[in-house]
């Protein structure tokens, strides 16, 4: 009898080295990643080219991209199952991105959240890539034909506009584009900062970020300091109690308790309690990838061989694609 093979359904998903991995992109981002790893066929990138669209200092990207290459393998992504790689080293995410770009409105461009967030934070230095940086984006998943990109939520709009260049494309040429679609968590898609639980937690904020590197007596410093409110109650309301809210969503993502279980434990117990209780299951979460992350950082002719097959296994994918895209564009084959 014919035996039935069943392709492995595809995901692709990034994080610019611009500066260290955060608890924020751990939960909203990695930690996914980890636990999709088996069911999926996985593309998990070190997104240098995104990260100079604002200015980098050159040794230090360098240095934070194979670093992150080793946060990479520490959280739990194995190099054998996953294609593990830098951007730069596929040249056919810039070539992708310069069609896509094609197909792209600038209206649509400009009405992109973080485009308008990013261009008020480095207002001297806007520049055309910043514009265009979700195109790249939608190039880097399109190219591996991506059923799943898992993201934090604030990446859903990019991948909404992927989906709409796709299906612009494929209107326009026939099926050339698998469609992708977002994968957000539950818990943890939006981590907010710290010292002020309105906005998100972002490696551009050190004070109210957690960094996956960060020592245990840091850690522990930074949640006793979080801020909170006048209350006492450790209750979970995101308009009312932004602060608690928070620190109660990054306990469970943590832990994997749920919210009522997380609510129950703390129940008349003040913010004393709490903060340092939340500090403590990071550290323990944490300690074990800052361990690893270490030791693996020491073995570089390890991490080149990992990142160089994982590129050359992602040039073969990508190739494919982009042959199949300037065919239908009309550019002359080789
Ligand atoms: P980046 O590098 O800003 O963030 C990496 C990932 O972490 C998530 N994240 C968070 N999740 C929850 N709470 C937070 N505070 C938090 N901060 C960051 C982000 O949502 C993201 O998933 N454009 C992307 C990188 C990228 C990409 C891609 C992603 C480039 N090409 C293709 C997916 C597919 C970015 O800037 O992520």
């Amino acid at each position: 009898m014919e035996e039935k093979v069943m392709k492995k359904k595809r995901i692709f998903s990034g994080i610019q080295p611009s500066g260290e991995l955060t608890l924020g992109s751990y939960m909203g981002a990695i930690k996914n990643w980890v636990d999709l790893q088996d069911a999926y066929e996985c593309l998990y990138c070190i997104v240098d080219m995104h990260a100079i669209t604002v200015r980098q200092d050159p040794a230090t990207l360098r240095r934070r991209s194979v670093s992150q290459l080793a946060q990479y393998i520490a959280c739990g992504l194995d190099p054998k199952k996953n294609i593990m790689f830098i951007q730069s080293h596929v040249p056919q995410h810039a070539e992708l991105s310069w069609v896509l770009g094609c197909y792209t409105q600038f209206g649509e461009l400009s009405r992109m959240t973080q485009f308008k967030a990013k261009s008020q934070q480095h207002a001297d230095n806007i520049t055309a890539g910043l514009f265009t940086y979700p195109v790249l984006m939608a190039a880097d998943i399109l190219l591996y034909q991506t059923d799943l990109v898992p993201v934090g939520e604030d990446q859903r709009q990019h991948v909404e506009l992927c989906r709409d260049i796709a299906q612009r494309f494929n209107g326009l040429y026939s099926d050339t584009f698998t469609l992708p679609e977002a994968f957000i968590p539950k818990m943890g898609a939006r981590v907010m900062s710290l010292g002020n639980p309105e906005s998100k937690m972002s490696k551009s904020d050190p004070d109210g970020c957690v960094f996956l590197m960060d020592s245990p007596e840091d850690i522990m410093r930074k949640f006793k300091r979080a801020v909170t409110d006048c209350e006492t109650a450790v209750k979970f309301d995101k308009v009312n109690k932004a602060g608690i809210s928070n620190l109660l969503t990054i306990y469970c993502a943590a832990t994997g308790k749920t919210m009522q279980q997380a609510e129950e434990e703390f129940a008349g117990q003040g913010y004393g309690v709490f903060k340092p209780a939340v500090g403590e299951a990071v550290v323990e979460l944490l300690r074990p990838i800052r361990k690893e992350s270490q030791r693996i950082m020491q073995d570089k002719a390890y991490l080149e061989g990992v990142y160089k097959e994982g590129a050359d296994h992602a040039r073969y994918l990508a190739t494919k694609t982009l042959s199949k895209v300037y065919r239908k564009v009309g550019f002359v084959a080789k």
